[in-house]
């Protein structure tokens, strides 16, 4: 029994996605594919694609649900969910709990506030939290990896060494980021080592249908339906979803609560994933961004979903 018990009643999911899908891509075209990556160039910019997955159990997919996508800062998700589960509380020590309403790389904010990052989904703060999931484990790049395919159920994710190369030739902002971290005491590991595994984390590439899946504990108190075990406690799910609604797309995040109403994470390759507690989760895909570096045609598209299904967290 949950407080959304029922909500999904009566509602065609398929045939919202559909008429979603129709709406929402009236909005190609409007936004610009992300560039200051080369290696993230080279999508298709009219792809779109939409998955949602419901705590019962139940998928339901639209257009390239199912095609692979750069997961860029969603990733962020999985590494901090990764190191809450090392040190817990005591990751507030290093990094804050309040919107940047600057841009995801920003250094400026940085150094005002003496090497604290506002929150762990800006690139700086992301960068503490892989700085913890590098010193925790032995073997961060593999178990990361074990750590999104445990969550998704799909044994065949793996990073795109392409999209990690590129990033690290074009990290400059990120390393200056991290050493500046490490003037204040704020970075424990070595910085190439642990922006080797940023830069790849980044690069994991996944679909729709893989991430709703991997989101589905975020809308279930931490487990995934048919699996016993418990993937993470549900006061960290608390955690989570309450650091995405307030800093999960950026300096985006009071007009995309405004709009959309529901905890999310976004990244530069044109994918959103979010989750509605209690009732589900979802993932849309749309390379081009708008101007924050959310995905124009996704965000549009969680908009229409979410006032059509009257499913929101407000
Ligand atoms: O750190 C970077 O530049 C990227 N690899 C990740 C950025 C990202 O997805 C931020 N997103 N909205």
């Amino acid at each position: 029994m949950t407080i959304h018990d029922g909500a999904l009643d009566h509602l065609d999911i398929d045939e919202i996605l559909a008429w979603v899908g129709h709406e929402a891509s009236k909005h190609k075209g409007e936004g610009k594919v992300a560039d200051y990556i080369p290696a993230l160039k080279r999508v298709a910019k009219k792809k779109f694609g939409m998955a949602v997955c419901t705590i019962q159990g139940d998928e339901y997919l639209f257009g390239d649900a199912e095609e692979l996508f750069s997961i860029q800062s969603i990733s962020k998700v999985l590494t901090l969910a990764m190191a809450l589960g090392h040190v817990d509380t005591r990751l507030w020590k290093r990094v804050g709990r309040e919107p940047s309403g600057s841009t995801f790389n920003s250094l400026i904010q940085l150094e005002r506030e003496n090497g604290i990052p506002r929150n762990p989904f800006i690139n700086a703060g992301a960068l503490v939290v892989t700085d913890v999931v590098a010193q925790y484990n032995e073997r961060p790049k593999t178990d990361l990896i074990q750590w999104a395919r445990t969550l998704s159920g799909n044994k065949k994710i793996k990073y795109d060494l392409e999209v990690a190369k590129s990033e690290s030739e074009t990290g400059h902002r990120n390393r200056a980021i991290a050493y500046f971290l490490k003037t204040h005491g704020n970075f424990k590991g070595d910085v190439e080592e642990v922006l080797d595994v940023y830069f790849h984390q980044c690069s994991i590439a996944m679909s729709c249908l893989d991430l709703a899946r991997a989101f589905l504990p975020m809308a279930n108190k931490g487990r995934l339906p048919g699996l016993s075990k418990s993937l993470m406690p549900p006061r960290r799910v608390k955690r989570i979803n309450s650091l995405m609604m307030t800093s999960g797309v950026y300096d985006g995040a009071g007009d995309f609560a405004f709009h959309v109403g529901m905890p999310c994470k976004s990244g530069v390759g044109g994918g959103i994933a979010g989750v509605i507690p209690g009732v589900l989760s979802m993932c849309v895909w749309a390379p081009e961004l708008d101007k924050i570096g959310n995905s124009l045609v996704g965000t549009k598209a969680l908009e229409l979903f979410t006032t059509k299904t009257q499913l929101s967290v407000f």
